[in-house]
């Protein structure tokens, strides 16, 4: 009997995906550059339909025809060895899918230099984590549509699942879904600074205690704020240190790493125009973090204002901090789908933004409640230009600013650093305004360097002589 699927790569993730298309009774060929991981994923998986092959010849020829082959290989040059080692042994018609945080222009080549050859390929964009792998990621896959209908049975299979639906929908040719996948983790970096910052206003201007905040965010995971970041925040804040008996949060050093998908975010929409402040100050909160030694010292030598602890009204600025902290979460929101938006239009993606915002409702980590209420914008209106003029959202945030300002000066007033608190607020005003500085700008542009400029009041191109 031949395997309906193989897979290469078999750390935590690739073998979850073996485990999970086990579990969908998929035949499965795996195989890993050294032997050990094999060996290992055959002793966890015990007697499901996992079949190990130590030879990459006799693994793609135990494969039906034509063959599908999922790749979950470290992103970058292992994954263009693997296809080089698989080519060899391949045909027209058989397809590689790279389930991997590959860079989407990465996937583009790759899959240039394959269609040449007869090979489909999919850049697929895989979110959850290590338990999203084995019990049901969220799934982004780009490529050939008619390459894609032939891999689709397997992958809707081990998606993630609401109300029956997968989250699993073809996004686009080419890179679209690594692309897809990418701007995700963006919108994951900014969702997760912005929880970081109102945690902090809890703990240093509020002071409540760490296990005060655990169940703030709870509550706050019962309501519109409810999603899968939220939740892991409650938890993290509940776990204590087994060393000390301290929360674990304090014992941990407050520097951030990254593995580069936030950062090719900001590169990508720096390059084409997109404002993407949130998210990329979101990254330069990570990069500072990192600065751990020199932050230690600037304290010593930098002043701030005193923190002022005069009795606020807790219950009042808790739900304060919450208005802030969805409203944050709402603008970024609105600058990673305007990045699908324009994006899409520069390449002619059409991505489908009604249905990626369904297959983030499990399965990954930015799993949340309000993307229900994203998709239902965008299912109202399919152009729309960006998710804050959407009337559930401009209703939201005309509400929610309040808090958002308030937290954001009491904050500040209290020399607390809220990146990507204030770069929401600056995205909302800067984008509700009609009329803007930019008119100064401009005219300083055509003062120095005659770069010239438009007229509100009639067409055509102006330079003046301006001394
Ligand atoms: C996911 C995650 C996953 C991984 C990120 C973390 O959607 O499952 O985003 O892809 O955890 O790569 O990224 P950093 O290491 O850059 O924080």
């Amino acid at each position: 009997m031949f395997n309906t699927i193989g897979v290469i790569g078999l750390g935590v993730m690739g073998s979850n995906i073996a485990l999970n298309m086990a579990s969908k009774r998929e035949q499965v060929a795996v195989y890993n550059y050294t032997r050990d991981l094999t060996d290992q994923l055959v002793q966890k998986s015990e007697g499901q339909s996992i079949h190990p092959y130590y030879e990459i010849q006799d693994f793609v020829r135990s494969l039906q025809t034509p063959r599908k082959i999922f790749l979950m290989v470290t992103a970058g040059s292992p994954i263009d060895s693997v296809i080089g080692l698989l080519v060899p042994h391949l045909e027209a018609g058989d397809i590689i899918m790279d389930g991997g945080n590959s860079h989407y222009e990465d996937t583009e080549r790759r899959y240039d230099e394959l269609k040449s050859k007869g090979i489909g390929y999919l850049g697929i964009g895989i979110s959850g984590g290590e338990v999203g792998a084995l019990k049901g990621p969220s799934i982004m896959p780009g490529g050939d549509k008619d390459v894609y209908e032939k891999a689709a049975p397997i992958l809707t299979k081990i998606a993630a699942q609401v109300e029956s639906t997968p989250c699993c929908v073809y996004i686009g040719p080419r890179g679209a879904g690594h692309f897809v996948k990418m701007v995700h983790n963006g919108i994951e970096y900014a969702d997760m600074q912005l929880i970081a910052e109102a945690y902090t206003f809890l703990r240093e201007k509020l002071r409540l205690s760490v296990n005060e905040i655990a169940d703030i965010f709870e509550t706050w995971n019962q309501g519109e704020l409810k999603s899968y970041l939220i939740q892991i925040t409650a938890e993290i804040l509940r776990k204590k240190d087994e060393v000390t008996g301290l929360p674990l949060i304090d014992m941990i050093l407050d520097k951030v790493g990254q593995k580069g998908t936030g950062k090719w975010t900001s590169i990508q929409a720096i390059n084409n125009g997109i404002p993407s402040s949130i998210i990329t100050e979101s990254l330069f909160a990570r990069y500072l973090s990192s600065l751990k030694e020199e932050r230690v010292y600037a304290e010593s030598i930098l002043a701030g204002p005193e923190m002022d602890h005069q009795s606020l009204d807790k219950d009042l600025w808790i739900e304060y901090v919450r208005q802030a902290l969805y409203m944050g979460k709402i603008c970024a929101y609105a600058q990673g789908f305007t990045q699908y938006k324009m994006t899409s239009d520069l390449h002619g993606w059409n991505l489908p933004l009604k249905d990626i915002a369904l297959i983030f409702r499990d399965g990954c980590i930015i799993r949340a409640e309000f993307l229900n209420i994203i998709s239902e914008a965008y299912q109202a209106e399919p152009n729309l230009s960006n998710l804050l003029v959407a009337p559930y959202f401009a209703k939201k945030v005309k509400e929610y600013q309040i808090g958002l300002r308030k937290v954001i000066c009491e904050g500040i007033h209290s020399g607390i650093s809220f990146p990507c608190l204030s770069a929401s607020l600056t995205y909302y005003d800067s984008y509700r305004t009609g009329t803007s500085n930019a008119s100064l700008v401009q005219a300083q542009r055509d003062y120095f360097g005659a770069h010239t400029y438009e007229r509100k009041d009639m067409a055509g191109v102006f330079h003046t002589n301006w001394q």
